[in-house]
């Protein structure tokens, strides 16, 4: 089993260009993230995806880019990872204050098991 977690200061992402977002983000995050009108909720939005990819790389060390990934929401608002768009055994959460996202993420196996 692996774990990885990841804080984000919430100014840290304040401002940043489309540029630097879509370096992050999926082509389906950013649509997503476009259709938010929120500021404060875009900030949050792209801190704990970023903290959440951050975590997932902790789990599997070496391999994987930001884009390798992406971050998808229940209806009922639980998150999940796909990786190379495809469902994964992964187990993640996230939360949000003003100033903070933080992102855990479990891999119940790994090679080095
Ligand atoms: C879901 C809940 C735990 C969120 O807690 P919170 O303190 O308001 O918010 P936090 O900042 O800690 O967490 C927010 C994150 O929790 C996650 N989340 C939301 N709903 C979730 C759920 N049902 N299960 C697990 N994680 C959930 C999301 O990743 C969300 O961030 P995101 O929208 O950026 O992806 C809280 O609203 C709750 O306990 N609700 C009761 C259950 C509920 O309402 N379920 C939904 C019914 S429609």
């Amino acid at each position: 089993m692996r774990v990885g977690i990841d804080l984000v200061e919430h100014q840290d992402m304040e401002g940043r260009d489309a540029r630097f977002i879509k370096r992050i983000l999926t082509e389906t995050e950013f649509n997503y993230f476009n259709q938010i009108t929120n500021k404060k909720r875009r900030t949050e939005y792209l801190s704990s995806r970023f903290a959440c990819k951050e975590a997932i790389f902790k789990c599997y060390q070496k391999g994987l880019a930001f884009k390798d990934i992406t971050i998808v929401n229940e209806e009922n608002g639980a998150p999940y990872a796909l990786i190379y768009n495809k469902k994964v055994e992964l187990q993640i959460s996230l939360s949000h204050t003003d100033k903070y996202s933080v992102a855990i993420a479990i891999l119940p196996s790994s090679d080095d098991d």
